[in-house]
């Protein structure tokens, strides 16, 4: 295993933002509130896209806290270090992210009236997009290529562990929690009736304006430029500023890089571990 990870509960976890206090404390310690929501995904898959579109609808499209608190404060990841200072004290109704997997978010989310957004990617389309990452950010283990990257990420061998088991697992407690699932490509084709859905979702009552205020600032321009929501904030010496962040935010990006081995493996793959689902994606059939 590379020296950047941690393993709890047989999952990678990059060392330099958790350890097994933070987890721990994740799962086990916090207690989630009845009016607490929570934006939680595999990474790559529109968290930080999720965390703007939340800020702004808890403003009702105000965008002072868009523009003068970083993304990683606003809506903190609960299984990092940060996250009992940045959460314990904050005022409800707190928006908290996880990329944490069902089984181990917080316990007490279980017996709460939390509401839970839950977004997902076509996986290729988020392999692509954290190989990326991974060769950007110093935290992270940089790729050796592509294929080797691939099958890690298919055996579940990066960071957050296996997107399929992650989407199983949200899946597997949709009648335990309140729990909305939305997806990254749904937001991509209709920004605005998805952020209307979430808005019923979490009855939040907003007018016209308002709306049109959170679709035109979660969007994608909208939030390349903006340094509280593109990492630019990130200590140079974490991020190579060569792949940006906001690095393309389309969908079908993995077709200019797989090859046909790749599309083979993924789709072998994809059929085998998605058999029996009782769920449709757009990507399905690709
Ligand atoms: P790409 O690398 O494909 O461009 P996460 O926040 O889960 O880490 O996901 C990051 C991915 O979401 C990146 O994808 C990023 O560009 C994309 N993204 C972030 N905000 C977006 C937006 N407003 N519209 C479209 N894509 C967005």
């Amino acid at each position: 295993m590379s020296d950047h990870y941690m393993l709890h509960d047989g999952i990678l976890f990059p060392k330099m933002v958790h350890d097994d206090i933070s987890l721990n404390y994740a799962t086990n310690e916090f207690q989630v509130r009845d009016d607490d929501v929570f934006n939680v995904t595999y990474p790559k898959c529109g968290t930080v896209w999720m965390q703007e579109i939340l800020t702004l609808i808890k403003s009702n499209g105000d965008t002072e806290a868009f523009l003068t608190i970083p993304n990683w404060d606003r809506v903190p990841w609960i299984e990092q270090m940060t996250a009992k200072q940045l959460l314990e004290n904050q005022p409800s109704p707190r928006l908290i992210t996880t990329h944490l997997p069902a089984h181990l978010a917080p316990k007490s989310l279980y017996n709460s009236k939390a509401k839970v957004i839950y977004t997902t990617r076509n996986p290729r389309d988020a392999c692509i997009s954290l190989y990326h990452f991974c060769t950007s950010i110093s935290f992270l283990e940089t790729p050796k290529n592509l294929d080797d990257f691939v099958q890690k990420f298919l055996k579940g061998e990066v960071m957050f562990g296996s997107w399929f088991d992650h989407l199983k697992g949200w899946l597997g407690v949709k009648h335990k929690v309140e729990i909305m699932f939305q997806t990254y490509e749904d937001l991509l084709k209709d920004p605005r009736g998805s952020v209307i859905k979430i808005c019923k979702f979490l009855e939040k009552d907003l007018d016209e304006k308002a709306i049109d205020s959170v679709v035109a600032h979660s969007s994608f321009k909208s939030m390349k430029e903006n340094k509280m929501s593109n990492w630019s904030l990130v200590p140079p010496e974490m991020m190579d500023r060569k792949t940006p962040f906001m690095r393309k935010g389309q969908s079908g990006d993995w077709k200019n890089h797989f090859t046909k081995e790749h599309i083979d493996l993924f789709d072998a793959t994809y059929k085998e571990k998605m058999k029996g689902m009782d769920v449709k994606f757009s990507w399905d059939s690709l």
